[in-house]
């Protein structure tokens, strides 16, 4: 290159650089305005680089009045243009802004929220997003609502079923008080049971509120599983016998389980309980324990004609109870209870980090099947 060229490119570098640092300066000034003024300032500087950097080097390249006049002219009319064409992108760049920003006040009123697919590829991804989100939220606000609702008629259900021995004693206290029992060590009997189940739900809502509050501490032990059986039977003998229902159990030799024996003989006891409940006079409730490669399993089947279809994904919640076991007077009889059984079975086997199913053959019954991981 010529010792000429050298000078012209210098000068240019002087004059448009002077402008870039200007506009640059300009744009870190208006950095805080709207997007529109942007692609504007952008144009506006470049167009002003190259008309500083002919006027500059005007002389330099000898060009005559006339052609930098025509430089000049043909660099306005570039200029203009370039400032149309930018204003017109900075408007549509706002408009999509604005809609976007249209859309999230529109989500943030409903809760739901539409993807737009306009505007650049940024604001439609950002739009996307939003859209994921709004699922996320609307799914967590249907997790809470059932989660309230259960709550609800927990509270309903477990304040209507101790009103109803609450008002019985009463009742039968009032008599005794009165002398006009007939029969008070049936009384008394009766007294006593009642206050047992209510003792027993008392238990079974705080066990269930350490659960919910991840309190619930456990005393893990090996457990052989064959005497968690033994003992489970016979505690619930008496109570199948009265039903006539047979109780059976099997479990292969030496199954052992790592789990606190209180708790994990609860979950048993609620499950072999609620089969024997459920079964009619002359069926069978089986226990069977097994070893699997990573995990013990206990299973209780019983011969309840199997669940609902439509029931099978409630049995565990909180407070849920099968509609047979709504009816209002039926607390007495010891047929149903607060449905809270299976919702403690379910946090107490999760605790132990294991899980709970349930397969139900409809015609036969319903075989409820743990399984607790072997700590290594
Ligand atoms: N083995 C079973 N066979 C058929 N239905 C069952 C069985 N176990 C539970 N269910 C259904 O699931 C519901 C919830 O059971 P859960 O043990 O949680 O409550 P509950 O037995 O009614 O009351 P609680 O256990 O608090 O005394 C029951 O009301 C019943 O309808
Ligand atoms: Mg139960």
């Amino acid at each position: 290159m010529t010792e000429d060229q050298w000078t012209v490119i210098g000068i240019a570098t002087a004059w448009s650089g002077t402008v870039g640092v200007l506009g640059l300066l300009l744009g870190w000034m208006l950095r805080h305005r709207s997007l529109r003024y942007l692609p504007a300032g952008v144009a506006l500087v470049a167009v002003l680089a190259v008309v500083a950097g002919v006027v500059g080097t005007a002389r330099a390249m000898f060009l005559s009045s006339h052609d930098y006049t025509v430089v000049l002219s043909v660099s306005l009319v570039a200029g203009v243009l370039a400032l149309v064409f930018s204003m017109a992108v900075g408007h549509t760049v706002v408009r999509s802004s604005r809609s976007l920003r249209e859309d999230a006040r529109r989500f943030g009123e409903s809760g739901r929220f539409v993807a737009a697919r306009r505007g650049p590829a940024e604001f439609q991804q950002l739009s996307a997003e939003l859209a994921r989100t709004s699922e996320r939220l609307n799914e967590s606000r249907a997790r809470e609502l059932v989660l309230e609702e259960s709550r609800r008629e927990l509270v309903a259900w477990v304040s209507h079923d101790l009103r109803t021995p609450l008002a019985g004693l009463r009742a039968m206290t009032e008599a005794l008080e009165d002398g006009l029992a007939e029969d008070p060590d049936r009384y008394h009997t009766q007294m006593r049971a009642e206050v047992d189940r209510m003792v027993g739900m008392v238990d079974d809502l705080f066990e269930l509120s350490q659960i919910h509050a991840g309190v619930l501490s456990l005393t893990l032990q090996t457990v052989a599983v064959g005497d968690l059986i033994s003992e489970t039977i016979a505690a619930a003998d008496p109570v199948a016998r009265a039903r006539q229902v047979r109780l059976g159990g099997a479990v292969d030799q030496g199954v052992l389980v790592r789990a606190d024996p209180a708790q994990l003989s609860r979950v048993v006891g609620n499950l072999v309980m609620n089969a024997i409940r459920h079964t009619p006079p002359g069926g069978t409730v089986d226990i069977l324990g097994r070893s699997l490669p990573e995990a013990t399993e206990l299973n209780v089947s019983d011969g309840c004609g199997g669940i609902p279809e439509t029931d099978l994904d409630r049995v565990f919640d909180v407070a849920w109870r099968g509609n047979h076991a709504r009816t209002p007077d039926s607390g007495s009889d010891s047929g149903s209870g607060a449905g809270l059984g299976l919702a403690i079975v379910k946090g107490i086997v999760e605790a132990h980090g294991g899980t709970v199913g349930l397969e139900s053959e409809p015609g036969v019954g319903t075989t409820f099947m743990l399984r607790i991981p072997i700590a290594h």
